[in-house]
């Protein structure tokens, strides 16, 4: 099947054009290169023997994203451009809401208009906001607690609405939980502007040297070893849930959401001895102040997505450091 990846270059949506590609799907990516490098595909085709063809062009541009959903003769669309910083989007939340909804939009109408009706979006388990209880299954109520996360859970709902008006429509709203490490070729991978929000890439630039040590965003948190618990995935588990969820739109119509996690929590400090453990270099801590707007513990339940796509994250921690880990070091000069 002919399958279009929109921002397909960028970390997920990278690995998931890998996973596809070596299941026999053709793959184009569409993307404008605003947080990822046009170099992504030439990697990609080198590890996977197959052409990657990369169009750049922006979500908003509807009549190249017709034009390339024609030329191409796309089936399908795995819909991972957005921007994902949830502090940027306190700070700026009509640019969040222009890219993000608007981008979104404009793709849905080129998509109708080609007649092209099977989407696969990546939303996030930001779209639950506060855990109301734990592990989080796709039942849990849905709010938001910075523009980033309202502009998921208009997006999905967004979707919901389209579904509903024509029954043509095959859409997964995929709700990640932690995505983390690379493709163990470490060619492709997570390459975070500026210092990372995110813990793991932080860890790992602590561990190569480029940080003195790692701020622990508080101790004090109703968990067993007092800090942040989280559902961390590898993003090769996650990639292959997006073939998984193809595989399953095949045979159903309609709307569907689908968490992708492991069911696992970690703590902070956990991560952190893991990927000691994996690099053999010290991570140096420090225990500061919680972050505003965390949570103590956030997991998933992993159920619907094992019984109903048939899919279960397969790869444990080390795997997750080591492969960040690798990555890391083959990258330190592109990043840096
Ligand atoms: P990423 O920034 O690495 O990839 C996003 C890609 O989209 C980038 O290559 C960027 O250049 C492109 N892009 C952004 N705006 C665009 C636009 N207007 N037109 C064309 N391309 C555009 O991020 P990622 O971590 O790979 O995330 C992919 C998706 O998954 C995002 O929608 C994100 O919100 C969602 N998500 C990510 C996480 C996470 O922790 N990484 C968690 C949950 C959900
Ligand atoms: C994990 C844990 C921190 C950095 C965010 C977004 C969410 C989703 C994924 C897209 C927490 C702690 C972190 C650091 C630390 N993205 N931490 N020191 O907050 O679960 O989720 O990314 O949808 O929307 O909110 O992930 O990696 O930032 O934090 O102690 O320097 O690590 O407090 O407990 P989070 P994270």
């Amino acid at each position: 099947m002919n399958i279009l990846l929109t921002g397909g270059s960028g970390y997920i949506g990278s690995h998931a054009a890998l996973v596809l590609a070596q299941a026999g799907h053709a793959v184009v990516l569409y993307d404008n290169l605003c947080n990822s490098r046009a170099d992504v595909a030439q990697r990609l085709a080198q590890i996977s023997g197959h052409p990657v063809p990369l169009v750049q062009g922006d979500m908003r541009d509807t009549d190249l994203l017709a034009r390339t959903l024609r030329q191409h003769h796309i089936a399908a669309v795995l819909h991972f451009a957005g921007l994902k910083a949830v502090g940027e989007s306190v700070a700026e939340p009509l640019a969040y809401y222009d890219n993000n909804v608007g981008g979104t939009l404009s793709l849905l109408r080129a998509m109708q208009g080609v007649g092209v009706r099977t989407l696969v979006f990546s939303s996030s388990a930001t779209v639950y906001g506060e855990p109301r209880y734990l592990p989080i299954d796709e039942a849990h109520p849905t709010s938001a607690t910075n523009p980033y996360g309202r502009s998921k859970l208009h997006i999905e709902e967004m979707l919901a609405d389209l579904v509903a008006s024509d029954a043509a429509w095959r859409v997964a709203c995929l709700r990640y939980f932690n995505p983390v490490g690379a493709h163990a070729s470490g060619l492709i991978g997570e390459n975070p502007r500026g210092v990372p929000h995110n813990l793991l890439p932080f860890v790992a630039q602590v561990a190569i040297g480029r940080r003195p040590s790692l701020d622990v965003f508080g101790q004090d948190y109703p968990t067993p070893d007092g800090t942040g618990v989280r559902d961390y995935i590898h993003v090769m588990d996650l990639a292959e849930g997006h073939l998984a969820a193809l595989d399953f739109l095949a045979g159903h119509s309609g709307w569907h959401a689908f968490n992708l996690g492991t069911g696992q929590g970690h703590s902070v400090l956990e991560m952190v001895r893991a990927f000691e453990a994996a690099s053999g270099r010290a991570v140096p801590c420090r225990i500061v102040g919680r972050r505003a707007g965390d949570v103590a513990s956030c997991y998933a339940s992993a159920e619907k997505a094992r019984t109903m796509l048939d899919w279960q994250a397969r790869r444990a921690l080390d795997d997750m450091c080591a492969s960040t880990w690798n990555w890391q070091q083959q990258n330190e000069k592109i990043s840096s």
